[in-house]
């Protein structure tokens, strides 16, 4: 069920991305289909699922751009002057396979495309504006942005980060997308949006926490980028804060967390519950 929702949900946002570049020849363009493809879609999926539990019908180009905006944020991530990876979804990075210009331009582009799908979908102009503007909120130096450079001072701190420092940079550098993709289809009805607020909160952090423990316990040809890195780029985690044991255990907390925010969902919201438990048990 959820396997096929997340499946669903990537054939979708492919097929918006293919139609926004279908008239470009150009190797950015190429760069750009190449970044959006091939992950695990959980952002574009969350979209929907939220759009469906609100009888929102055309999710879509929501879910296209948030996946965009995600495969940019994860090019840039991997450029020489962050994380500095060159394998990404099994594939070399963006960077590796063109060039840093390439990489920075692709970025920015899907960026951009990713507020042109919002701006040409198909729904009233109140929910279009109310979901552009939380998006450019969510990316920016309050959202993604700032999280993505706290933790890269993080790296050459004095001292160790506390749990609060910590919980604020993952916050803004991974929860600040997932909560915006949890929160859209509340969005798109004008409904209220603190349930799924709550749920995509718990889901960000804990989908973070999973990925510091990947990094640590993976595989790297199962999870498609090297691993091992973390500790050595000087990264604060919650497991270099906590340890693995720990950070286990307040990962499943969220997710606890993340599924009783669902209640007034009820059944209805089953999909989103295996979405929670997936992201604490997956190996990629
Ligand atoms: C990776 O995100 C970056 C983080 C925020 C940890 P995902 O693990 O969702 O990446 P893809 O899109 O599935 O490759
Ligand atoms: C990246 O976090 C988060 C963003 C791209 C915003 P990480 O640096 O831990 O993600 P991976 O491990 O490279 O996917
Ligand atoms: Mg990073
Ligand atoms: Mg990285
Ligand atoms: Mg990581």
């Amino acid at each position: 069920m959820l396997k096929a929702a997340l499946q669903d949900a990537q054939k979708r946002v492919a097929a918006i991305v293919d139609a926004a570049l279908l008239d470009v020849d150009l190797p950015v363009a190429d760069a750009m289909r190449y970044a959006v493809g091939g992950g695990k879609g959980l952002r574009g999926f969350l979209v929907c699922e939220g759009a469906r539990l609100h009888q929102e019908t055309a999710a879509d180009h929501v879910a296209a751009a948030i996946e965009c905006l995600h495969s940019y944020s994860l090019i840039h991530d991997d450029m020489p002057c962050m994380d500095d990876d060159a394998l990404r979804r099994g594939l070399p990075t963006v960077h590796v396979k063109w060039d840093e210009a390439t990489a920075v331009l692709a970025g920015d582009a899907l960026q951009s495309l990713a507020f042109e799908l919002i701006g040409n979908a198909p729904m009233d102009a109140a929910p279009r504006v109310d979901l552009m503007t939380s998006l450019a909120i969510a990316a920016g130096v309050r959202g993604m942005v700032g999280g993505q450079a706290l933790d890269i001072a993080a790296e050459t701190a004095p001292s160790p980060l506390t749990l609060d420092e910590i919980t604020t940079l993952q916050a803004g550098k991974t929860g600040a997308l997932i909560t915006w993709s949890a929160m859209a289809g509340p969005r798109m009805a004008q409904a209220d949006t603190a349930a799924l607020q709550a749920y995509g909160d718990a889901l960000g952090l804990a989908f973070q926490i999973a990925d510091d423990i990947l990094d640590v316990e993976g595989d790297a040809a199962t999870v498609g980028k090297a691993v091992g890195k973390d500790q050595d780029a000087g990264k604060a985690t919650f497991v270099s804060l906590l340890g693995l044991d720990a950070a286990k255990r307040r990962a499943k907390v969220l997710v606890d967390e993340a599924c009783d925010a669902l209640s007034p969902y009820g059944n209805d919201a089953e999909t989103l519950r295996d979405a929670a438990r997936y992201v604490i048990t997956r190996d990629k």
